[in-house]
């Protein structure tokens, strides 16, 4: 692609580039290439063009690019592949269209700068202001049955996690199923959508929310993001690449059934197991403590009649 070869030579010359090497280098005319320093200058980029001295790159701006997210991606295969948008109804309806289509492979990504119909669990909406989130989806083909597919969840549970810990410090952590929170208070969600046959999957689309750049004026009191815990603005290119490198390590584990590292992570990253809970779903909610997790994704609850209950779904309130 020709704007990513334009970034990619701008950022390996600290100093100016004549257009006439740019146009040598990438096969196109002068004319050409100042159509599309313009296309990335409209996009975010700041290029400083001087008569007789050629173009330098001065900013870049953290804009979820395709280009971007692939220089210096540390995965095999997630991410590779992706398709970005400015504005989308929702990242998963067109993952979802991609996948069934047969127009991307395992591991592409779709994001969006902002969602107007982004959706989370239960039918609740996500919010998506423009620029301030990641919302992303993944498409995954994983050699699971249907009823295995939570573990997804899991395994982006995990990821989104360690990519908080590692570009912020922060201490994040898993809320059964699929939420992680900084101190309480929700940061990001995941959710786990797939097209399957009874006994076959034949892709599972993970879509990623995350409250990155988002100020406290336009979250309800219960959420929270990563700018407001650190009071400064982080990176979501930078951010997005460490949790899919995190993901592709996790969800490794899962295709080659190596299942007790990847409970043993959530186990360690849960602040659900060993608390009281109050845990409602569409029909009822019940009460008792948290003790465990089963394979296939449950939360295993100790009512106070001292019964074991399994929970697939539902919504888990702390009552301590
Ligand atoms: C939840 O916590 O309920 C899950 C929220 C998931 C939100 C993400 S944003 C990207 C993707 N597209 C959507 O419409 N939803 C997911």
């Amino acid at each position: 692609m020709i704007p990513e070869e334009i970034i990619q030579y701008l950022k390996s010359n600290a100093t100016f580039v004549s257009g006439q090497k740019l146009s040598q280098h990438l096969k196109i005319s002068r004319a050409a290439v100042w159509k599309y320093v313009h296309e990335l200058r409209a996009s975010g980029y700041r290029i400083e063009a001087v008569p007789h001295r050629g173009y330098r790159l001065k900013f870049v701006p953290d804009k979820l690019l395709p280009w971007e997210i692939r220089a210096g991606l540390a995965t095999r295969v997630l991410g590779h592949e992706v398709f970005c948008y400015d504005t989308l109804p929702s990242t998963m309806d067109e993952a979802f269209r991609l996948a069934e289509g047969n127009q991307c492979r395992e591991g592409a990504l779709v994001c969006a700068e902002s969602q107007t119909r982004g959706r989370g669990r239960m039918g609740r909406t996500w919010f998506s202001p423009k620029g301030k989130g990641i919302y992303a989806s993944l498409v995954l083909k994983p050699f699971l049955a249907p009823s295995e597919v939570s573990w997804i969840t899991f395994v982006a549970a995990i990821a989104v996690c360690e990519g908080i810990r590692q570009t912020t410090g922060l201490a994040a952590a898993i809320k059964w199923p699929n939420d992680v929170l900084i101190k309480r208070k929700k940061v990001a969600g995941i959710l786990t959508e797939m097209n399957a046959e009874v006994d076959r999957v034949h892709f599972v689309v993970v879509g990623l929310g995350l409250n990155v750049n988002i100020d406290k004026d336009h979250l309800p009191p219960q959420a929270t993001s990563l700018r407001m815990e650190l009071g400064g603005k982080v990176s979501r290119v930078l951010f997005l690449q460490a949790v899919l490198k995190q993901m592709e390590h996790w969800y490794d584990c899962l295709q080659e059934r190596r299942l007790t590292p990847v409970l043993e992570r959530w186990k360690e990253l849960s602040v659900t197991l060993g608390r009281r809970i109050r845990i409602s779903d569409y029909h009822k909610a019940i009460e008792g403590k948290a003790v465990d997790l089963s394979d296939d994704g449950g939360l295993i609850v100790l009512n106070s009649d001292g019964d074991l209950l399994k929970k697939m779904t539902g919504d888990v309130e702390f009552l301590d």
